[in-house]
């Protein structure tokens, strides 16, 4: 049986030791980072932080692919090369953001369902011939007072796996990506809970809409205490929580499985993915890596400032960041590498 060019792209997304660079902000996402830097949110320097991350040496060894917004797909670097073609040269695979964000849940105070299905395929079609290679649509789910609701988990597994079945429609590896947000004072049982309910009705529909598992990619939240919980669960259950979950409810058919950051800090991030990846090495089906925005991207944001001068600098932090990942994902990070670097 010959292996499909989407088998091919999601095992490469996963391959060991690499993961994926989130870096599909909304023109209004990346507003509010570029606010914590005071750098206005124009398109030039949109286009001028993008070309920094991505023309950084030596990224490919740890980036696999790179999730990029509709306009980024568009842009080119500042010698004119276009962003999907220069991340293809230095080996990592342009992806998309397809959705069109996160909208209110009618009759669901507090709850939204992602938006975007309309025009999808037309979509997927030009992506692909502009060198995307896979997609991505985020699903969130809050959990608080009589939230979530079977309301919530059904609508958002729905248009995931409606999403997935159009991506593959049109030769792009669906990254699905069903976020339970980490706001509020929820325990850690409470985030288990809504979590496996989530990826069971997930892959429930999945299966109704016909979805290749193999050819998909799993992006989840980590099952860990909410943001203002009193007790903070440790990293070892933190770890051992997100990876029974996982095992209940994501069939081994699943190519791999990609973790967002969701507002953990840079370096707790890190040492979640390596606690998992240390404590059930050659153990799990799939393998297990990061497809981090905000904890890859963080301290090179804060370097840059917006100025051309601090560009190395700037790189630097990135590539020491993916550094550190890439070891988490095969269990290898160590805290005292952090210290060497700084
Ligand atoms: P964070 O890692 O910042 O949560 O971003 C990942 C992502 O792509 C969210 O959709």
């Amino acid at each position: 049986m010959s292996v499909s060019e989407m088998r091919q792209t999601a095992l490469a997304m996963v391959a060991k030791g690499r993961g994926i660079l989130a870096a599909d902000e909304s023109t209004g996402t990346i507003e509010k980072r570029f606010k914590s830097i005071g750098v206005e949110n124009t398109e030039p320097n949109r286009r001028a932080y993008r070309d920094m991350l991505f023309t950084t040496r030596g990224l490919g060894q740890y980036v696999s692919g790179v999730i990029l917004y509709d306009e980024t797909l568009r842009q080119s670097s500042h010698d004119g090369v276009p962003f999907p073609e220069l991340l293809a040269r230095n080996g990592m695979i342009p992806g998309i953001k397809v959705d069109a964000g996160a909208k209110d849940l009618a009759l669901c105070p507090g709850e939204k369902v992602t938006e975007g299905l309309d025009g999808l395929a037309k979509r997927c079609a030009e992506y692909y011939k502009m060198g995307a290679r896979f997609a991505k649509w985020r699903a969130v789910i809050t959990i608080g007072k009589d939230m979530p609701t079977t309301t919530c988990i059904a609508a958002n597994a729905h248009a995931l796996a409606r999403y997935a079945a159009i991506c593959q429609a049109n030769g792009l590896v669906p990254i699905v990506e069903p976020e339970v947000l980490m706001d509020g004072d929820h325990t850690i049982e409470r985030c288990q809970e809504v979590t496996e309910w989530t990826l069971n009705a997930v892959y429930d529909a999945l299966y109704v809409n016909r979805v290749s598992l193999e050819e998909s990619v799993l992006k989840p939240s980590m099952v860990i205490s909410g943001a203002d919980a009193k007790r903070q669960a440790p990293v070892d259950e933190v770890a051992d929580r997100t990876v029974t979950i996982l095992k209940r409810c994501v069939p081994a058919a699943v190519a791999g499985i990609v973790f967002l950051s969701g507002g953990q800090s840079d370096e707790i991030a890190t040492e979640h993915l390596d606690a998992m990846n240390k404590r059930f090495k050659g153990n799990l089906p799939w393998p297990l890596s990061f497809s981090y925005g905000r904890a890859l991207q963080h301290a090179s944001l804060h370097a840059w400032k917006g100025s051309a001068a601090n560009v190395a600098a700037a790189q630097a932090a990135l590539l020491h960041r993916a550094r550190m990942n890439s070891l988490a994902a095969t269990g290898e990070y160590r805290p005292d590498l952090e210290k060497k670097a700084a």
